[in-house]
């Protein structure tokens, strides 16, 4: 039986890392028979250029044919001046996320011991870290409407968004979080901002009511400010974290930084069928874009996730992981988690050299 999976490269560095995630992955699809076929689609800012929008009718059809999606990065300044419906961001990815239903977000943030020394916090505070957060994809301030920018009577413009978000959409990302925490150290934290936004009152609410539902599940609740700071504080407190969209982008780039680098993190993003698009957490990264510098790790574990989590495929996936393992016990480094008494290596280096451990 043959499993279609669509890479969607994207823009800035999204190309480089998607190609050595590629080589990746026909590998193990050889090495277990996988049956996967791979192909391949524009999306974002390369759309755009390409074919004049971010999400085409090709690559739609495409998102929706594949039994999972592996996206690199979208976005840049050419298209940060486009009205922001037509901009990579908003008229891709955003578009595929919400299109397919994907609103539950998987950010695990684990700290690699071979890393402890990247990471800007002290190693005691970080060795062992294993977090997941669970974020809310589909909705809250980055959907709600109304939205745009006016003018006031008086002349002022003014920009406006809408945070909201139905009970119902609440206790789905719930679910996701409480099953996920009954899978792991049975305790979870949900983040919210209760003392001052009704719509998160409610968060808290209906978190509180499925929490009945998950009598082994030692449930907290935390301010996201609070949360920002306890990350950063003694982010090992933390075992699952669930949260909205927009919280949940800030505080999982805080997490990935934890350890040592955004370019080791991988995420998926989950329908309720478990069919999902699988990304690497951190953008495009415009500025280190063509250089052949970037970290692709985050983007061949996107895919081991990708194999583990919509394709059932978790010898392979653990294979993956364990490569990433290697190199990383190898001492080879790209420029993001460098340091004294490693070696330096590029893109297609670490691609590579995760290429060869598969294969020993
Ligand atoms: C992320 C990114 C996206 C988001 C951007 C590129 C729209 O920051 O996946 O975290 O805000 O969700
Ligand atoms: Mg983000």
């Amino acid at each position: 039986m043959t499993k279609k999976v669509l890479l969607l490269p994207g823009d800035g560095i999204g190309p480089e890392i998607a190609a050595e995630a590629r080589k990746v992955l026909n590998v193990v699809n050889d090495q277990f028979g996988l049956g996967l076929e791979l192909d391949e689609a524009l999306v974002g800012g390369a759309a755009i250029d390409a074919a004049g929008k971010a999400l085409p009718e090709d690559t739609w059809a495409k998102c929706q044919a594949a039994d999972a999606i592996l996206l690199g990065a979208v976005g840049g300044p050419k298209w940060d001046n486009l009205p922001p419906a037509e901009r990579p961001e908003k008229g891709g990815l955003l578009k595929i996320r919400s299109g397919l239903d994907l609103f539950g977000n998987l950010r695990p943030a684990i700290l690699s011991p071979q890393l402890a020394d990247a990471s800007s916090l002290k190693p005691e505070v970080v060795s062992g870290l294993d977090i997941l957060i669970v974020r809310e994809l589909t909705g809250g301030i980055y959907f709600g409407e109304p939205r745009g920018i006016r003018t006031k009577e008086n002349g002022v413009r003014e920009g406006y968004n809408t945070y909201v978000y139905d009970e119902e959409e609440i206790r789905r990302i719930g679910r996701v979080a409480f099953e996920a925490a009954m899978k792991r150290g049975k305790r979870l934290c949900s983040v919210d901002k209760a003392n001052v936004l009704e719509v998160t009152m409610l968060w808290r609410e209906v978190m509180e009511d499925l929490a009945k539902e998950y009598p082994e599940v030692e449930l907290s609740h935390m301010y996201v400010d609070n949360a920002a700071m306890q990350l950063v504080r003694a982010p090992k407190q933390f075992d699952v974290m669930v949260t909205g969209n927009m919280f949940g982008d800030i505080l999982s780039d805080a997490a990935a930084m934890l350890t040592g680098s955004i370019g080791m993190l991988p995420s998926a993003s989950l329908d309720v069928n478990g069919k999902g698009m699988y990304e690497p957490c951190h953008g495009s990264a415009p500025d280190i874009a063509g250089q052949g510098i970037a970290n692709p790790l985050a983007m061949i574990v996107s895919a081991a996730m990708m194999l583990r989590h919509s394709l059932g495929m978790e010898e392979a996936a653990v294979k993956i992981e364990q490569a990433v393992d290697a190199v990383l016990d190898q001492g080879l480094r790209t420029a993001d988690i460098w340091s004294e008494g490693t070696r330096k290596v590029s893109t297609a280096e670490m691609g590579d050299a995760v290429v060869a451990a598969l294969q020993v």
